[in-house]
């Protein structure tokens, strides 16, 4: 039977951890603020806006809140993105994605200062990553390379292939297993001979975001399994990238849907924030 990497438990580890850190650098005068900004009100949106405030409360920093209407026009968005650049008060700007249709996406993330940059989204903060230097790293892979560690997956030597090749999860996940020295194959909806490719998988990473896509074929017995993918069914049952029921047999380690991937994000969205007081 498979190891089951528990998320929940993994992440709350985490939170304690910034938690005590807070505490520390509270006690040294430092103190924290995220500012956190909606534009419309995307109802998947506002549950992942409210779960990032309730982590800051829990890590003890303080989390400022901008609720925009819909209307807002991009220049609106970039004065407000400059006056939080500003404010030293303020460690950490976030933009909760998407936008609306008439504003850019590239141009607001290159707006926030690399230095307040927290989710790692910042061509500056990706092109350090590249080259193996300091800067905010994408929370999502960053959780994932704290599951398979916290989980004692050896990462060296292993081979990583990771379906699917996005800016947040593919691309920055490639070059985080790269800087653990596993070798990487990035593999995509395009792939020929995709089930051939993973089947050489030590670990195999899913983030091809179609529910259930990744079956017994894909996988090779004994790989680590990491499902990065969230689907929900009419019922509201929440469903991954990868078939659990039928993949679990045959891997040593799998994370579950829910309670993997999901609750890591937030985790490593702190960490950063605490990794921006110290900056
Ligand atoms: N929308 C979905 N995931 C994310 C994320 O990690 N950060 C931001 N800013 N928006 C998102």
């Amino acid at each position: 039977m498979a190891k089951l990497i528990d998320g929940k438990h993994i992440s709350a580890e985490i939170k304690e951890e910034l938690k005590q850190k807070v505490a520390e650098l509270k006690a040294e005068g430092i103190t924290g603020a995220l500012a956190v900004i909606q534009v419309g009100d995307d109802p998947a949106s506002s549950v992942y806006v409210r779960n990032k405030k309730k982590a800051c409360e829990f890590i003890g920093i303080d989390s400022l809140s901008y609720e925009l209407s819909e209307e807002t026009t991009q220049e609106e968005l970039l004065e407000l993105i400059e006056k939080l650049n500003q404010d030293e008060k303020v460690n950490g700007i976030l933009v909760q994605l998407p936008v609306p249709k008439h504003i850019d996406e590239n141009t607001i993330i290159k707006a926030i200062s690399p230095s307040k940059d927290v989710d790692g989204f910042h061509p500056q903060s990706v092109g350090a990553l590249t080259i193996g230097q300091k800067g905010f790293v994408s929370c999502t892979p960053a959780g994932i390379i704290q599951l398979l560690k916290r989980s004692d997956v050896e990462i060296e030597g292993k081979h990583c292939v990771i379906i699917g090749r996005s800016n947040i999860v593919g691309k920055p996940m490639a070059l985080l297993m790269l800087r653990e020295n596993a070798t990487v194959t990035i593999t995509h909806s395009r792939t020929k001979n995709l089930k051939e490719i993973c089947k050489a998988a030590d670990i195999l990473i899913v983030a091809i975001g179609k529910k259930e896509f990744v079956d017994a074929s894909y996988l090779k017995e004994g790989a680590v399994v990491i499902d990065v993918g969230i689907h929900r069914d009419e019922n509201n049952k929440l469903s991954g990238d990868v078939k659990f029921d039928e993949v679990e047999p045959l891997c040593s380690a799998i994370t579950p849907v829910p309670g993997g991937v999901g609750p890591m994000t937030i985790a490593m969205l702190m960490n950063n924030c605490v990794e921006a007081m110290t900056k």
